[in-house]
């Protein structure tokens, strides 16, 4: 087999951006001793799912849950693997170089970026943390909300999230874009962007081209990232905008890199990253569905077969493979069904 799988008990330091604003260590903390099991916590056949849904969609109380549950983890001990930084260092961990692949190529590191590791690297990583929240909280159907940035109604920052009394806020981001402002979801740092009134225009448009005529596996998932593979063979359509866009959008826009959300090592530091991610997976599904059922890289083994450790809610380091997360009911969520108001957008 020659399925990527990080030798997660050699992580170093990592590779940051010239003018990096924090430390360059992102390697989260292993148990010792080292432990690891198999992820085995799929669904029952008649759970209760758990239901993802828009944030403009969900009342107050609701995302009361969400900032209770990242304060909690905010306020958790450094070194707990639930504490929030805990949880962003280890996606900096697996973008900026932390793992090396396992011997004979212990040169090359793994990178989950611009390739088709993207989607199911970040399903898994937010899967982690939607458990990990929702035990904290005391409510396991918990399910972190999407920032339905392509829908008229969330092309804006949702509200929550410039309020600077919640958890949700967060200070390294370019205070020019809270709401009422209209997301750019081509957005280039720095250069001029439209006009408010035909934002939301263009935008429908560009979720068109990204999606629909996205329409063979190379082109929306990236390229294929085999064991002895250099990283990043090459970029997703939605993977390089809006994901990577709308980042750069989030961050402070006269910081070297964008920090916090417009690079890997600090984006999982701003709570908005989470919401932003939901998104980008049900994007995933989304892609999957359409023309009656697009072919992914389901028939290679591969990439089924690629591996990532995460820890579990309860403090197990646990080894999960692609292949299992390809049904989302099996992981106990699904997404509301909503309107998709750029299906038909043709530029
Ligand atoms: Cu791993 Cu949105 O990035």
């Amino acid at each position: 087999s020659r399925a990527i799988s990080p030798d997660v008990a050699n992580c170093g330091p990592v590779e940051l951006p010239p003018g990096a604003i924090t430390e360059p260590f992102c390697c989260p903390v292993l148990p010792s001793p080292l432990k690891i099991i198999d992820f085995n916590d799929f669904a029952k056949p008649n759970a209760t799912l758990r239901v993802r849904k828009p944030i403009h969609m969900v009342d107050d109380e609701y995302m009361a849950k969400l900032e209770k549950g990242i304060a909690i983890m905010k306020s958790l001990p450094p070194h707990d693997p639930r504490n929030f930084i805990e949880q962003a260092k280890v996606h900096c961990a697996y973008c900026n170089g932390g793992y090396p692949q396992k011997p004979p190529f212990q040169n090359l590191k793994i990178d989950i970026h611009r390739s088709w590791l993207f989607y199911p690297f970040h399903r898994w990583y937010i899967y982690f943390f939607e458990k990990i929240l929702g035990s904290l909280i005391g409510d396991p159907d918990f399910a972190v909300p999407y920032w339905s940035w392509d829908s008229i109604e969330g092309m804006q920052m949702p509200k929550h999230f410039a309020n600077p009394n919640s958890s949700l806020f967060h200070d390294l981001r370019d205070p020019n874009h809270y709401p009422p402002y209209i997301v750019d979801l081509n957005f280039v740092v720095g250069a001029e962007s439209t006009t408010q009134d035909k934002q939301i225009g263009y935008n429908l448009a560009f979720m068109y081209k990204q999606m629909v005529l996205a329409n063979t596996k190379e082109v929306f998932m990236g390229g294929v990232y085999r064991h002895g593979d250099q990283a990043q063979p090459a970029i997703g359509s939605v993977e390089q905008a809006p994901h990577n866009t709308v980042h750069k959008w989030v961050g402070r826009a006269d910081l070297p890199s964008q920090e916090d959300m417009g690079t890997f090592y600090t984006a999982a530091r701003d709570p908005i990253f989470y919401p932003h991610h939901t998104n980008i997976d049900r994007l995933w599904g989304i892609w999957t569905s359409l023309d009656g059922g697009r072919q992914d890289y389901r028939d290679d083994q591969d990439w089924l077969d690629s591996e990532f450790y995460f820890y579990d809610e309860n403090l197990n380091l646990v080894r999960v493979r692609i292949g299992d997360s390809l049904d989302t009911k099996r992981l106990g969520y699904v997404y509301e069904e909503t309107e998709i108001p750029w299906l038909h957008a043709v530029p």
